[in-house]
């Protein structure tokens, strides 16, 4: 039987990369790591918590000892990792926490593979989970390819960008068998309403304004987190080692327009009048460093691996505001108490 490690498995994206792989490979016994910081939640992955291949740790990558007792305890054959600090306007905030998390925490996971494994990497792969936003900002020509200089802009960006770098550094030094994948932006259910999405969608339900930063012009590639659990599991079965792919939904939108599509489909749903949500918008201060557009190139991880998105925009849209409309009880639960705080610092 094969062990797995997915860390962050309790978080918006390592949710359903778990449920994927508990539910697919019954072969394998997938272990959960996740600290349970604010973003994770166990409500996430309810459905799959008494499933006899899978086990729940709570712990933090940072803990050195508790990282290398973890992999002496059960000599993982895989390791997939998520966990990460992972919000920008928090990282603007606290930039240290993101080093620990991102990049500590992830030499920790490096350190305890390559000695658990000791030169014998028959069978073994390491696979890293990282963003685009490691290649900076576009002008608004070009797409970001593999072969793109890193060049981060924020702190959450920089500390993603040292940790793929180490990933590669150990794959070159010790011959670590990594993979490494670089995705657009994701949206989906059980997404923390701190991101722009999620945060809206919960905006609109409850009559808030629609804080938009700087004029809206921004540009973010989307794609259905769904469908970056295929990928993610399609890269970890059959991508190559120490090969970068770049993960995206050749679906380009302007924020400002994508709020408006998005306010205009939460009228429908909500029954409210036409443009009810739009007058909810609200032209807030700026992001600082702000990136003005992202956008991939998805064609090598199509060519070699035969992955694309599997539902349009449109689709992945609706189901996404359909699901937090069944499920304003979740919604409830992770905007009370510690939300409340960072809402109230963040956009007053
Ligand atoms: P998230 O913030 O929703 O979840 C992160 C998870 O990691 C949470 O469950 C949290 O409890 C856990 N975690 C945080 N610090 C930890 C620590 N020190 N030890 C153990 N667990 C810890 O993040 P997400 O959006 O699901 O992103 C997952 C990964 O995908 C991240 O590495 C992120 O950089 C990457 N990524 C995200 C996006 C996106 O659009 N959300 C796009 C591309 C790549
Ligand atoms: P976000 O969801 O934070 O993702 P990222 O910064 O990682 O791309 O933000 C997406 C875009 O939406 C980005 O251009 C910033 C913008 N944005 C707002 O205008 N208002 C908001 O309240 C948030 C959270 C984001």
């Amino acid at each position: 039987m094969k062990k797995i490690l997915i860390t962050g498995g309790a978080g918006f994206i390592g949710s359903h990369v778990v449920r994927r792989f508990v539910n697919k490979y019954p072969e394998y016994q997938v272990f959960n790591l996740d600290a349970l910081t604010y973003a994770g939640n166990l409500e996430n992955i309810k459905d799959i918590e008494n499933n006899p291949n899978y086990t729940f740790v709570k712990g933090d990558i940072v803990d050195e000892k508790f990282i290398n007792d973890l992999f002496a305890l059960h000599n993982f054959d895989g390791v997939l990792h998520l966990a990460a600090e992972s919000h920008v306007d928090r990282s603007i905030e606290d930039p240290l926490a993101f080093v620990k998390t991102n990049v500590i925490g992830t030499m920790n996971l490096l350190n305890a593979a390559k000695n658990q494994w000791k030169g014998n990497f028959d069978g073994k792969r390491f696979y890293h989970i990282s963003t685009d936003e490691v290649y900076g900002s576009l002008g608004s020509e070009g797409l970001f390819t593999e072969t793109t200089s890193y060049d981060p802009n924020s702190p959450y960006s920089a500390s993603k960008a040292s940790s793929d770098h180490f990933v590669r550094a150990y794959g070159e030094t010790y011959g670590l068998p990594y993979v490494l994948t670089n995705c657009s932006n994701n949206y989906g259910s059980y997404h923390f309403p701190e991101k722009l999405i999620p945060l809206f969608i919960n905006n609109i339900i409850n009559n808030k304004p629609l804080p938009v930063y700087g004029d809206g012009n921004y540009t973010r590639d989307w794609l259905f987190v769904e469908d970056h659990a295929i990928a993610i599991d399609l890269v970890f079965h059959e991508g190559k080692n120490h090969e970068t792919y770049n993960i995206g939904g050749f679906n380009e939108w302007k924020n400002i327009d994508l709020v408006k599509l998005l306010c205009g489909i939460m009228d429908d749903k909500l029954g409210r009048e036409k443009s009810a949500s739009e007058k909810l918008i609200t032209y807030v201060k700026d992001r600082p460093g702000h990136d003005l557009r992202y956008a991939i190139d998805a064609s090598k991880i199509n060519k070699e691996l035969g992955w694309k998105p599997s539902v349009t925009f449109e689709e992945g849209l609706e189901k996404t505001i359909n699901w937090y409309l069944n499920n304003q009880e979740w919604l409830e639960n992770v905007t009370s108490g510690a939300y409340k705080e960072y809402y109230q610092k963040q956009y007053s």
